[in-house]
């Protein structure tokens, strides 16, 4: 996968022996044919041209989207690899985005790439939303893949091998980051400032995206404040508007929800160091990431 992958990423991928690479433009077609030796199994990325009802930044299916190809540059992909000696066609991916809300962009863009004529694979992407917050209302999994299968059944060959690549709807709700109170100020609004923020959850700052929040030991209830992060950024605003049960320096607020896309788009921001990670169940707890130290931040500064 990617929109962007250099001569030295797909050595590796093709070296490594990978079942199939997802073909995204021209250049990889051009790539491909100069590296693979023998025979690899590739997919055509296709924009489906279908905006789904989420954060432009979680939208990638739409017509001026940088991944992928349109259906009529797909066309000419497609007759390409075709007549390629080394490069398999087995079929069609397409990913709409993150954080759908609803099962219709799905059965809409497979509506859209079933005209290109008939493939043994489908690669249907990920996206499928999850419930941040308690008003939140992501169709089921149930629901979705009913909608899927339903839509591929009627405008997809009947033995085609349908594959999905879900992310955040298999991981989000399996964390939640523990902050530190470490100061309150009471001004035009009052702010709980934690001891992270954008550097530990980029979801807000680039997605917009809205979780909850409590005091871990008083859950639920309390005022409305501002749930801010460290970083010097006004736009550092973990939760605007979120009801804390009293918070006082020094407690611990549960952010739940962060499975996804947060320890991955951690960063130094700041002189941050990413948090630990530490895995829980029955009561049991095992550190599995160690927190960053200030020398890992200096470690490849050179002389
Ligand atoms: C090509 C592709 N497939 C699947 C996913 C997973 O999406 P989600 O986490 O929304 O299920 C992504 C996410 O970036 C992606 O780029």
């Amino acid at each position: 996968h990617g929109n962007a992958k250099t001569d030295d990423e797909l050595e590796m991928a093709v070296k490594a022996g990978v079942g199939t690479i997802v073909i995204d433009n021209f250049d990889d077609i051009d790539r491909l044919e100069r590296i693979v030796k023998g025979e690899q199994a590739v997919l055509v990325r296709i924009i489906p041209g279908v905006l789904p009802d989420t954060h432009l930044a979680n939208a990638t299916g739409q017509d001026d989207s940088k991944f992928g190809l349109s259906i009529s540059d797909a066309r000419v992909a497609i007759e390409r690899l075709k007549a390629s000696k080394k490069l398999r066609l087995d079929g069609l991916h397409l990913h709409l985005g993150s954080q759908i809300m609803s099962t219709q962009p799905f059965i809409q863009s497979i509506e859209a790439i079933a005209s290109l004529g008939e493939f043994s694979v489908y690669d249907l992407g990920g996206g499928l939303g999850v419930r941040y917050t308690y008003k939140d209302s992501p169709p089921s999994i149930e629901e979705y893949l009913d909608a899927l299968i339903a839509t591929a059944r009627k405008y997809l060959p009947s033995t085609a091998k349908i594959l999905i690549e879900p992310g955040r709807s298999m991981v989000a709700d399996a964390a939640v980051t523990l902050y530190r109170v470490v100061t309150i100020k009471r001004s035009l609004r009052t702010f709980v400032a934690i001891d992270g923020g954008m550097a530990d959850n980029l979801e807000v700052s680039l997605y917009g995206q809205r979780f909850e929040a409590t005091v871990a030991n008083r859950v639920g209830g309390g005022e409305l404040y501002s749930l801010v992060g460290r970083h010097c950024e006004s736009g550092d605003i973990l939760i605007d508007g979120v009801r804390l049960q009293d918070p006082k320096v020094g407690d611990i607020i549960a952010v739940p929800v962060t499975g996804a896309y947060c320890l991955t788009m951690a960063n130094n921001y700041n002189g941050a160091r990413r948090p630990p990670v530490v895995f829980c169940l029955d009561g049991l707890a095992r550190a599995v990431v160690r927190r960053e130290t200030y020398e890992d931040l200096l470690s490849r500064d050179l002389n």
